[in-house]
């Protein structure tokens, strides 16, 4: 144990920790992102290989990030510097949280656009939009909206700014306090909507979508696809999580805490599963629908339920408060390095990291609209505009790289007497995760990887 502590402050606790990283892992990623990646993979075996990368990939990296982040206690920049250097390694280790500062602002700048839809989504099922609605007219107003640059570019617009805004005055009880009150909200909602697709819906049918491993229907782009989002899904690989670590008081234990996080992250997103298919399947849309799918399987569920426009829109409500507080997780390691490195305000750094986060995302909106560009690429990505684009780069390439560098560093470059006197817990426990975190994750991702990078290639990607 070290007795550094970050010029950023410090969690009160080992809960407000616990709360704002499940804060930042359960996101749009949980409920919006995993539901259509695993429609567009073909579930069942998609889901599997998802759920081994958490436990084999994910999870020890997890602990690894939030190690070198309270043992360095400054942005992963820096901490990734000063670490190495104290073990005899090299001061070029800070480049990688570089490349992790850039990935969050790609990540936010897509992600901010999406969370637009939600609020745009809490306006359209106040005013009624989907009651009665049936599956073509879900998928109209979904379109529709998505096509009108103007409308998305407001909508990113507040979403950025209510991120800017957080993120300038700090990590504070304010939030810490919502996200207390309205994580498990969010929760008992999404059980509340499983319980309607149970009731109403084809339930069978979308569990055995989901939960029937069936191998036939996974390609290796698929398996890239589900490592990736089990970084994404629990924030890792852009030092966001490092960055938590660095605000975490010393005597927390690191392992247990990082594998309720996982728990909790994991349940979400399956809920948002259940909650979904059978809605898919009883109103005949299709489990590829992509991006869309959240925004237009749920309305038709929300349009015949009782109270649906009350919880309708409490549920969209909720997921734009979880984006947020992943959200600000995403530009947290940016501001937090601005500060240290040029000594401006706060106010200032994150200023300026929110407004280049905003003129990014108008690329992912253009994407989408009228004056959308193409990538000329061939194979499947052939038709994806920028916003196909930068989520592959981010989710399946910079994330899986970065935190295998995370791994690497815990694993090889810091001593073992350092990580060991970090991570309390037992010896046992301590020995298992040294092995998987030197030798099975590595090997895990670069295998994907090689997989992955073969799969794309035979697309015409490279
Ligand atoms: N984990 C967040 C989600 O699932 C997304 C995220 C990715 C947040 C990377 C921070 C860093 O929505």
């Amino acid at each position: 144990m070290t007795d550094r502590i970050s010029i950023h402050g410090q969690w009160s606790s080992r809960l407000m920790f616990i709360l704002a990283t499940t804060g930042s892992a359960v996101g749009l990623g949980n409920i919006w992102k995993f539901p259509y990646i695993a429609g567009e993979n073909g579930g069942g075996a998609f889901v599997l290989i998802y759920l081994v990368c958490i436990v084999l990939i994910g999870i020890p990296i997890m602990v690894c990030e939030i190690l070198i982040g309270r043992r360095g206690r400054q942005s992963p920049v820096y901490s990734l510097r000063s670490l190495a250097r104290e073990d005899g390694g090299s001061g070029i280790w800070g480049f990688i949280g570089f490349s992790g500062i850039f990935a969050g602002l790609l990540i936010i700048s897509f992600y901010s656009v999406v969370a637009g839809w939600s609020l745009a989504y809490v306006m359209r099922t106040a005013n009624g939009y989907f009651v009665d609605v049936t599956a073509s007219g879900s998928r109209a107003i979904f379109s529709e909206l998505i096509s009108d640059p103007e409308r998305l570019l407001a909508w990113h617009t507040i979403f950025m700014v209510m991120t800017t805004v957080v993120v300038a005055r700090g990590v504070r009880s304010g939030l810490e306090q919502t996200v207390r009150i309205l994580m498990p909200l969010l929760f008992l909602l999404l059980l509340l909507l499983v319980w309607y697709a149970y009731d109403t819906g084809e339930f069978k049918q979308g569990y055995n979508f989901l939960f029937a491993f069936d191998f036939s229907s996974l390609t290796p782009g698929g398996v890239v696809i589900a490592m990736g989002h089990a970084f994404f899904t629990l924030s890792l690989g852009i030092g966001a999580v490092m960055m938590y670590g660095s605000y975490l008081p010393s005597e927390i234990p690191i392992a247990r805490t990082a594998l309720a996080i996982a728990v909790i992250d994991t349940l979400v997103a399956l809920l948002a599963g259940l909650a979904i298919f059978p809605i898919v399947f009883a109103s005949n849309l299709t489990p590829g629908e992509g991006p869309g799918l959240l925004f237009q399987t749920l309305p038709i569920a929300f349009g015949q339920m009782p109270g649906g426009t009350f919880y309708g829109v409490l549920f969209f409500i909720l997921l734009v408060l979880a984006a947020w507080t992943s959200s600000i997780s995403m530009i947290e390691p940016a501001v937090a390095w601005l500060v240290e490195n040029r000594q401006i305000t706060r106010l200032r750094s994150a200023s300026l990291v929110g407004l280049f986060a905003w003129l990014l995302g108008i690329v992912t909106i253009m994407s989408f609209s009228s004056w959308s560009f193409q990538f000329t690429f061939g194979g499947k990505l052939k038709n994806s505009g920028m916003f196909d684009v930068l989520d592959i780069l981010t989710s399946s390439i910079m994330l899986p790289i970065g935190g295998l560098a995370f791994a690497i560093f815990a694993g090889w470059v810091m001593s073992r007497e350092s990580v060991r006197d970090e991570l309390k817990g037992s010896d046992l426990g301590f020995s298992v995760w040294y092995l998987v975190v030197r030798y099975v994750t590595p090997i895990a991702v670069i295998i994907i990887f090689l997989e992955g990078l073969d799969f794309m290639e035979r697309l015409g990607l490279f």
